[in-house]
């Protein structure tokens, strides 16, 4: 049994720490982090809660700090060593889920399995995410670091999509080639590394206290995953299968240019977020390359 004057002299003490510290939503994580060291025996939660809020003002993402997170309704493991994924990319996962639907309603009842790729797959989240949102989606997940392999791995294990969501490592495409997946996919999901690596040196090293260096370099432009994936995609995507991307504030007219100098793709349309700002590009694979 909890013990009602335990608890709350517990949350005064987390609150009052995370609001000295400028923690935004200090109520918020306070309760989340006593939910999470509930765990705990009542010995150590206290010591636990601290703990954790300690790792939260030190400047540990939050995921990290309670080792979980929910994105598009999936709950995920997290932990250091693969990005922690932020609320911003659900508009990538949810701007494919509504293609996919659109896709598979004039596809017609009875219609079989969508493909779908989430290239630069991190711990998982957008094959997740997309897997939970429409269940006809069968996904191949894949990523350079063995770190966030494994993490995607365990994920999707443990939300029981083993039969649809397989996870590999390798550099971009390399670890799906010859598995007879050329021309069969509807749609592919890729949150690059986008930041310039000069930028990374000067200002990342807030960010790189926690987090991997690859889940951020993008090269001396940040563009050079964005570059490749366009390019390497296509032997993938079906004739009208989409490339989906989350850009970077500003990016909008850059990826208009790489896509469009490539003549593979239709012109490129972007999803803003709630503030107006494009932060998904799309562009169809053409059935007729035209450059
Ligand atoms: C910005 S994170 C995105 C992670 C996750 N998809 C998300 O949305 O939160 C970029 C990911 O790209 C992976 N990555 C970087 N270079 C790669 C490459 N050449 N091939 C495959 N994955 C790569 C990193 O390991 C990292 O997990």
């Amino acid at each position: 049994m909890t013990d009602p004057t335990r608890e709350n002299f517990l949350a005064g003490l987390l609150v009052n720490l995370l609001v000295t510290s400028g923690i935004t939503d200090p109520m918020e994580n306070a309760i989340r982090i006593m939910e999470t060291a509930r765990g705990n025996d009542q010995g150590c939660r206290r010591e636990r809660a601290l703990e954790m809020a300690q790792a939260l003002v030190s400047g540990m993402p939050l995921s990290y700090v309670l080792g979980k997170q929910t994105f598009m309704n999936a709950e995920l493991m997290v932990a250091p060593g693969a990005l922690a994924p932020r609320a911003e990319t659900e508009l990538l996962g949810v701007t494919a889920v509504e293609l996919l639907r659109t896709l598979s309603a004039q596809r017609g009842a009875g219609a079989n399995e969508v493909h779908v790729i989430d290239m630069c797959c991190g711990l998982g989240n957008l094959a997740c995410g997309i897997a939970n949102a429409f269940r006809p989606a069968r996904v191949w997940a894949s990523d350079l670091s063995a770190t966030a392999v494994a993490l995607a791995r365990c994920n999707v294990e443990s939300l029981g999509f083993s039969a649809r969501i397989e996870v590999m490592q390798g550099d971009l495409f390399a670890s799906l080639a010859g598995r007879g997946l050329e021309h069969t996919i509807d749609a592919i999901v890729c949150n690059p590394p986008c930041i310039f690596s000069r930028r990374l040196e000067k200002a990342g090293a807030k960010l790189l206290r926690y987090e991997p260096r690859e889940a951020f370099d993008g090269g001396p432009y940040g563009l050079l995953i964005y570059q490749r994936v366009i390019k390497d995609a296509l032997p993938f995507l079906r004739a009208n299968g989409w490339l989906m991307f989350e850009i970077g504030q500003g990016q909008d007219g850059l990826m208009e240019f790489l896509f469009k100098r490539t003549g593979a793709y239709t012109p490129v349309e972007f999803v803003n977020n709630a503030s107006g700002e494009a932060r998904v590009a799309v562009a169809k694979k053409r059935r007729r390359i035209t450059a």
